[in-house]
């Protein structure tokens, strides 16, 4: 069996989306595990998630540093001591610094909870995106995994799902748990599909 590929985790909130990643390398689905997880806030229920899976965890946020180069240094330097090769957002509410985006070119997913290039860009974040889903008279709604890149959810898009119909008497917080449950089966997939990909071509930086 060949290696197991390192995976970092950002995630600003409750970090369902971690748990399901991290699970699927617990139950052997994904030839991978998870190195870190990074949160902006020290009070996210993703570090508990992390303490149960036995993942380190850590606080690093824009705010502690002088400035951005300071911030991504930082990150930076966390991930290659953590060996991750591939970092997953998974509810991360923040803008990623340019330099982690060019240092993990092509190994840094985001999941949306909506069928991209609809309802994506500044502001369409958490129930804004069911909101707006539901506004717009959409049948249906999705869940979309991509690249980042410098651009809110702009990036190449890995894998898509749609088929969760959007009902006549939905909320947008009834619609997100729907789509909460396909973003925890489509996110695994995506980094099978990546893993797939690209495993044996990216070496440990
Ligand atoms: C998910 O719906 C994700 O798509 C969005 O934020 C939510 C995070 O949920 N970007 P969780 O923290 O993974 O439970």
């Amino acid at each position: 069996m060949s290696r197991t590929v390192g995976i970092a985790i950002f995630a600003s909130g409750r970090g369902s989306n971690a748990r399901s990643l991290l699970q699927a390398c617990a139950d052997g689905y994904l030839n991978a595990r998870g190195v870190l997880i990074i949160s902006n806030h020290a009070d996210a229920g993703v570090h508990d998630i992390a303490k149960e899976f036995g993942v380190p965890s850590r606080t690093i946020s824009r705010d502690q540093f002088e400035d951005g180069k300071a911030f991504a240094d930082e990150l930076i330097t966390a991930l290659k001591e953590a060996k991750a090769e591939l970092i997953c957002l998974a509810g991360y509410m923040r803008k990623v610094p340019p330099a982690l985006i060019r240092a993990y070119e092509g190994a840094l997913l985001n999941i949306h909870p909506a069928l991209l290039p609809k309802f994506g860009g500044k502001g369409m974040y958490g129930l804004n995106v069911h909101q707006a889903v539901i506004e717009a008279g959409e049948s249906q709604t999705g869940v979309t995994v991509h690249y980042v890149n410098e651009k809110y959810d702009e990036g190449v898009i890995l894998l898509q799902r749609g088929g969760v119909l959007v009902e006549k008497d939905d909320s947008p917080e009834s619609l997100a748990a729907r789509v909460l449950d396909l973003e925890h089966r489509l996110y695994p997939e995506a980094v099978h599909k990546w893993l797939d990909m690209f495993a044996g071509a990216r070496q440990v930086c």
